[in-house]
Parts: structure tokens; C-alpha cells; sequence
């Protein structure tokens, strides 16, 4: 069994952050969302591993993710030129996938189930896809499921007017090399992409097997800003541990589970976990609340920040109570105590609620 992450696109739902950078590279918790994927993939005993990746991106990625040493993995990249579709991807990573069967893992995706029981499942009964569910409110957004009793699939409908059920398609998929044949049979989708959906669609049309479970768990399609809030706080939530490398003087207070990385320092603050902060930060005269992570470099001073995102090299000075906001890289908040005014440069795209 192999996996193949698709880490190419165009991320347009996450500007500006993804400007600068690959959407899967945008750290929950302090950590690429990417990097939470390939220890899924690991420990269901996969090692390996083909990354696709974009032009735009490709090089950010190679160099953040490298040869996959640190998971005892090898990582095998595979260039797509340009964004033409899930099935496309697969398409074009034939080569390394050959006949084998494989994982195929969106590399913006999160979910908080091991893959490892699919994985045996799908071996042992040899079917040809596997595909994974979870009920959702709003299934007209979604890829989505008619599904029999026993987890055989029907019939699959991409954003569909009449959804037959709430069950939407989640960023996780097992395949047999029978995918190759029936993406050569699909044509592009009226968007102008080859569909995954369409491919498993022909599967089940020509009779072969496609298999579902539901998740019980959260998964999390991490595309937009308050999807990515969410799922900070619930990573913070269940894999927050303490772990204090930095140092902490005695004016502070440190309640639950705060994660401070070297060099980073609080001083004459409270912060209250689940919270995470990166190598060489500052924290002073600050308050930091529950699920809220703080990238390497960040400098929060004379604030009060919570279930925020702070991504590294950032100030947040003299800012009296900041909530639910995502930073970028580099950014400088700070209250300017002579003007009234707001005084604002933002980049293309961004959001400024006051
Ligand atoms: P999507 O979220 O469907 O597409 P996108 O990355 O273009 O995002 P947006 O809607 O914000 O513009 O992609 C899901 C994952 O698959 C994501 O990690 C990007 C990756 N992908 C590819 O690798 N190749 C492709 O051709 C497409 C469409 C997506």
C-alpha cells in the first residue's frame, strides 16, 4: 500500500495567507496541516509516500516536508503543472503508484480518526475504493453519498440541489489500481476538472465495489478562516500537552496545558492553555487565552489575545482584547495611543472587522 497527498491547488478560500505560501503549510497548532496527514498515513504502516505539488508551491513544501526522514518515510514529489482536478493528480502520479493499491489524502484535510482500521479493512476484503463519510448541515456544499444500509455506495452527487442524505465525501479516499482505468474513461467536469467523484462513479457503475464508513469524529476541511480557527482549538483540545522549554518568570501564571518552545519567553503574563507557542516569542504584560497558538518570533506585548492564530514573526502590541482573528507572517498590530483613527495597511484580500 502506498499514499499520495495532494498538496497542489490553488488555496483561493485562504487568501491572503495564501499568497505567501501553500494552503497545507498553514500550521494548526504550531504545526503544518500537512505534517498531520503524513502521521496518519504513517502510522497506519505506510512509509511510501507521493506528495503532489504545484509550481507556485512545490518548492516551500519539498523544503518544510523534505525526504520524510523524520517519519521513516520516503517521500516521492510529483510536479502537477496545473490545478486540473483531484483525478488528475492521480492521473499524473502514475508513475510512482504504478499497480499498487494507495491512500489518497488531501493534504488540507484533518481528521481525528486513525486511518489505520480502513486501511486493514480495505485489505481485507480486497475492494476497489473505500471512501469515508461524516454527516454534516450543509451537504449542497459538499461531495455527497446515497448510501445503502451495509456502507455500499449507490451513487455519488457533487454539490447536489436535492442532497439524498447529509453523508459528504471527506478529504480520505482507498483505492485500487482499478482508479487508473476509470479516470481514463471520465471527462472533465463542467469547472474544467477531472473529478474524483466522477471516477468513483464509474466504478460503481461498472460493478466494482466501493465501500464507506462514517466518522464519528471531527474532520475538518481547513479551506477558510474560521475552519481554521476550529480546528486549532480542537487539536489544542485533544493533543495539547505540556511542555515548557522557555522560561517563565515569577510574575507569570501558567494555567493547564501550555506548550512554550526554546529561547521564547513570559514574562509578568497569564496564559491559559490549551495554548501553544513557538521558539524565541515573547510574551509580556499579556494575557493568553485558551486555544490559541503563537507562531516562532511573535512578540505579544501589553494584549489580550484569545482563540487566535499567530503566525511567526508577528507583534500584537497595546491591543486590548483580541478574539477568533488568523495573522499572518510578519504582521504588526499595534494601538497607536496619539491617533483616533484606524491606521491600516493590509495586504490583497484581507479582513478587518472593528
Ligand atoms: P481544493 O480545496 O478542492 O482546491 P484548491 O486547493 O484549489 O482550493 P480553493 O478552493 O481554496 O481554491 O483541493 C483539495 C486539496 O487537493 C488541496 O490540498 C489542493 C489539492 N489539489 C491538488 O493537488 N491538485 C488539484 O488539481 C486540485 C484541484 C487540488
Amino acid at each position: 500500500m502506498k499514499a499520495l497527498i495532494l498538496s497542489g491547488g490553488k488555496g483561493t478560500r485562504l487568501r491572503p495567507l495564501t499568497y505567501s505560501g501553500a494552503k497545507q503549510l498553514v500550521p494548526v497548532a504550531n504545526r503544518p496541516i500537512l505534517f498531520y496527514c503524513i502521521d496518519n498515513i504513517v502510522n497506519a504502516g505506510i512509509r511510501d509516500i507521493g506528495i503532489v505539488i504545484s509550481p507556485e508551491t512545490g518548492d516551500e513544501i519539498k523544503e518544510t516536508v523534505g525526504t520524510g526522514k523524520t517519519w521513516g518515510a520516503r517521500i516521492t514529489y510529483i510536479l502537477q503543472d496545473k490545478p486540473a482536478g483531484l483525478a488528475h493528480a492521480v492521473r499524473i502520479s502514475k508513475r510512482f503508484l504504478k499497480n499498487s493499491s494507495f491512500v489518497m489524502y488531501l493534504g488540507d484535510n484533518l481528521i481525528g480518526t486513525d486511518i489505520r482500521k480502513f486501511v486493514l479493512d480495505f485489505e481485507k476484503k480486497r475492494s476497489d475504493a473505500l471512501i469515508l463519510l461524516k454527516e454534516v448541515d450543509n451537504p449542497k456544499q459538499f461531495g455527497v453519498a446515497d448510501v445503502r444500509k451495509n456502507g455500499t455506495i449507490l451513487r455519488l452527487i457533487e454539490k447536489p440541489e436535492n442532497p439524498p442524505s447529509n453523508l459528504a465525501l471527506v478529504g480520505v479516499y482507498i483505492f485500487s489500481s482499478k482508479i487508473h482505468s476509470a479516470i481514463d474513461r471520465i471527462k472533465p467536469s463542467t469547472r474544467g476538472e477531472l473529478e474524483i467523484t466522477d471516477a468513483i462513479q464509474e466504478l460503481i457503475s461498472t460493478g466494482h465495489h466501493v465501500k464507506s464508513f462514517v466518522l464519528k469524529d471531527w474532520w475538518l476541511d481547513t479551506g477558510k478562516k474560521d475552519d481554521l480557527l476550529t480546528a486549532n482549538a480542537i487539536v489544542l483540545d485533544e493533543w495539547g500537552r505540556k511542555k515548557i522549554e522557555g522560561t517563565i518568570d515569577k510574575a507569570s501564571r501558567i494555567l493547564g496545558r501550555v506548550s512554550l518552545g526554546r529561547n521564547s519567553s513570559i514574562k509578568a503574563s497569564t496564559v491559559r492553555g490549551p495554548v501553544v507557542i513557538g521558539h524565541n516569542a515573547v510574551i509580556e504584560n499579556s494575557f493568553i487565552g485558551p486555544h490559541t497558538s503563537i507562531g516562532d518570533y511573535a512578540r505579544i506585548v501589553n494584549s489580550s489575545i484569545e482563540h487566535s492564530v499567530i503566525l511567526s514573526g508577528s507583534e500584537v502590541i497595546d491591543v486590548e482584547r483580541m478574539e477568533e482573528s488568523l495573522i499572518g507572517r510578519r504582521v504588526r498590530v499595534f494601538r497607536n495611543h496619539r491617533h483616533k483613527a484606524l491606521r491600516l495597511m493590509l495586504g490583497d484580500d484581507s479582513t478587518v472587522e472593528v
